[in-house]
């Protein structure tokens, strides 16, 4: 008789990043994202689909764009006649128009308040591409960075995965609205420290992404002071510098190092990207701006595996230096911005939820804290599920973004229009009502 030899289908084996799930893409964050993916609202086709506030995109200022482009159609300037120019090769040093009319643009953001030099600026595919860049940059796999929590999810995937970099977090809380403080920092890199890893540099995001502030002066300065006495490299990430609400509340890294005379800015490297502030996450526009010559040759090297095309730097070349256009569409989408955050909190506030004090961004940071069971992470998820799947609203929870508190979560209101704002507050409302009821009986 013969004997049957199972014939398993051989595996092939793939490398040890591409197997490994630092990438983190399997948090509530991303679930959630799935969700909304799955059941979309929609005013008219489908008023009952889940509504997406945990994207944050800023879609509140599209029509100064489009005004911009149709005003330049009409000018008749033909994108034919730069065909041949943006289809030839293309350097990694990237175009050095769009290189000057994004530092103008970086400083215009900042109120004119600091310089930036074309020289420095490096292009990057959004600040995706900038922030792991860097982590390449600055630490060898198994190294850390220190990043105060709670932060960007996307960072797990960023500075991690690809890089073998960890990160360590910096624990901060409600008692302070969480702010960094020099005790936390300290115990972060202790902790690092007696585990034998080597701490390479602090990322910091000013403002911050979840809890839409700015980061105060005195903390910058000690964040700073921490960094040069430790001898370690601190990452400025300003994705949202320009969608503060009254620039004059944002102190950039830049306004520190300036006031220092620039004495050991050699460890800092700025962040900023056109994702948030002119809403173009799909044009993959971003850039690091290094203070540390080596930083800038080496990431400008490295950059040539994220560069952007010709074509969108001329588009945003002309556009950025364009600055009656830049004033105007600043000016208009800060106070469009304020705008639905003051929407945002007071439709919060009237259904009996407050949320921490915000100045910045395109999301506030909501405290549900007392609807929880216990404050445990589990919990945290259960409000999540059910606001999720009942009230049909895709918030993110603070868990996902490493906070220690339970109970805070992100809501995104710059991704919708405003009628689809009123009906998730209202849907809110609803929803704080009937537990108020059932809790009653
Ligand atoms: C703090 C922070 N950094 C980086 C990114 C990534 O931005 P980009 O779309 O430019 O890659 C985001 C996006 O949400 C962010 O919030």
């Amino acid at each position: 008789m013969a004997i049957e030899i199972e014939q398993r289908p051989t595996v092939v084996r793939l490398s040890n990043v591409a197997t490994s799930d630092t990438h983190g893409e399997d948090s509530p964050y991303f679930a959630g994202w799935k969700a909304y993916d799955e059941n979309p609202f929609d005013e008219v086709h489908n008023p009952s689909g889940v509504i997406q506030m945990g994207l944050a995109e800023n879609q509140v200022s599209f029509d100064l764009l489009e005004e911009y482009l149709e005003k330049k159609k009409d000018d008749g300037v033909a994108e034919i006649s730069r065909f041949r120019e943006n289809a030839l090769f293309q350097d990694y040093h990237g175009l050095v128009c769009f290189r000057k009319a994004m530092a103008s643009f970086m400083e215009q953001v900042r109120g004119g308040r600091e310089r930036f030099d074309p020289d420095r600026v490096v292009i990057t595919a959004g600040a995706t591409a900038a922030n792991e860049l860097l982590t390449f940059i600055l630490a060898d796999p198994g190294d850390a960075l220190l990043v105060p929590t709670p932060y960007y999810p996307g960072f797990d995937r960023d500075l991690r995965w690809r890089t073998g970099v960890k990160i360590v977090p910096v624990h901060c809380d409600s008692s302070n609205n969480f702010q960094v403080t020099l005790q936390a920092l300290e115990e972060a890199y202790k902790d690092a420290e007696s585990n034998n890893i080597k701490v390479r540099g602090v990322l910091l995001t000013n403002p911050s992404n979840p809890l839409g502030a700015t980061v105060q002066r005195c903390v910058l300065e000690e964040i700073f002071e921490f960094v040069a006495r430790k001898n370690i490299h601190l990452v400025s990430d300003e994705i949202y510098s320009g969608s503060v609400f009254c620039c004059s509340e944002f102190v950039s890294i830049a306004e520190i190092l300036e006031s220092r005379n620039y004495k050991d800015s050699e460890r800092v490297h700025i962040v900023y990207s056109l994702s948030k502030d002119l809403g173009l996450p799909g044009f993959r526009v971003g850039t690091i701006y290094s203070y540390n010559d080596k930083v800038v040759t080496t990431a400008r090297r490295m950059s040539s595996f994220t560069l952007i095309s010709s074509q969108t730097q001329q588009l945003l070349a002309s556009m950025l230096s364009d600055e009656k256009f830049t004033e105007n569409y600043i000016k208009k989408n800060r106070e469009r911005l304020r705008r639905r955050y003051e929407m945002m909190i007071e439709g919060l506030r009237s259904a009996g939820i407050e949320c921490l004090r915000g100045n910045a961004g395109l999301f506030c940071w909501m405290n549900l804290s007392t609807l929880l069971e216990k404050p445990t992470k589990e919990c945290e998820l259960e409000v999540w599920n059910t606001i999720l799947h009942e009230v049909k609203l895709n918030i993110s929870p603070g868990s996902s973004c490493h906070c220690s508190e339970p109970g805070w979560f992100r809501v995104c209101f710059a991704n919708m229009s405003e009628n689809t704002l009123e009906i998730a507050l209202k849907r809110i409302h609803h929803f704080m009502e009937t537990r108020d009821i059932l809790q009653k009986y």
